[in-house]
């Protein structure tokens, strides 16, 4: 067969799981945080959109409250995707941790490459989703997208009675970052980090840093910060509103 006419070999499949099965304890009083609307429509459609937006990205499965499910699957079938993008919705458990595995094991079979993504994250740019992508097909097995600190991070002493902390002490901030999602990996390192750790962490990353696997960053974006605080619906409004002015002309 000559060169012309083998065919290239297949792109690799990639996949985003988006936890959202969290209730938003410090978002307040309300709807589980995911179903909370920006701009009338609720945060999951923006995130899953954003996932959708990448046209690498094939497929989304997106972890639902655990009693949740039936209503996130018509949530979704009421906002359409790009014709290229599948998803399946599955529920969720008690841990961010849990149910970004339930979400991991709903996987079909041929996704190489997958993206774990907070439903909380509902702005992140396509081209940070892209970007990550790009790193973990250039090789990496894992990719976090990340920002440089504004603020100063102290380390303290935690006192459960209330009383003042200890700062313990203050790391150089040059060296630190602010991790976002999407986390982009190859599969079978996600599946085993998952498998192998059951410590309690706050990102995927992490667990395949304790696998000793190497994990690098990409530039984060400041659109891509995670709505945990009342504070953050007035920023994450705010930032749809600039996007529409912004189209508009
Ligand atoms: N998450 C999840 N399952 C859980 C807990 C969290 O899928 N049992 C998801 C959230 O829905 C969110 C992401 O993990 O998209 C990041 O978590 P966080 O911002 O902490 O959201 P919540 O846990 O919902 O918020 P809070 O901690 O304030 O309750
Ligand atoms: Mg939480």
């Amino acid at each position: 067969m000559s060169d012309e006419s083998r065919p290239s070999p297949p792109e690799p499949r990639t996949a985003a799981v988006i936890p959202a099965a969290g209730r938003g304890v410090r978002l307040g009083p309300g709807a589980p945080k995911a179903l909370r609307a920006l701009n009338g429509t609720p945060m999951l459609v923006h995130a899953v959109r954003a996932m959708a937006a990448s046209r690498a990205v094939s497929l989304v499965v997106v972890v639902a409250p655990p009693d949740g499910a039936a209503e996130v699957r018509t949530l979704l079938d009421a906002h359409p995707l790009p014709e290229r993008t599948d998803f399946l919705v599955v529920p969720g458990g008690e841990s961010r941790q849990e149910s970004v595995k339930c979400g991991l094991d709903a996987l079909p079979d041929g996704v190489d490459i997958v993206l774990v993504h907070d439903a909380a994250r509902p702005l992140v740019p396509v081209d940070t989703v892209d970007a990550v992508i790009e790193a973990v097909r250039d090789g990496a097995p894992a990719v976090v997208p990340a920002l440089p600190l504004s603020d100063t991070v102290k380390q303290v002493d935690p006192r459960a009675d209330g009383s003042p902390e200890p700062v313990v002490a203050t790391p150089e901030r040059s060296l630190l970052r602010a991790v976002q999602t999407p986390q982009g990996f190859d599969r079978d390192t996600l599946v085993r980090a998952h498998t192998a750790v059951t410590d309690d962490v706050t990102d995927d990353a992490s667990m395949v840093e304790r696998l000793g696997t190497p994990v690098v960053v990409v530039p984060g974006h400041e659109e891509a910060f995670k709505v945990t605080r009342p504070l953050d619906l007035v920023l994450a409004e705010a930032v749809l509103a600039r996007r529409r002015l912004n189209d508009g002309f």
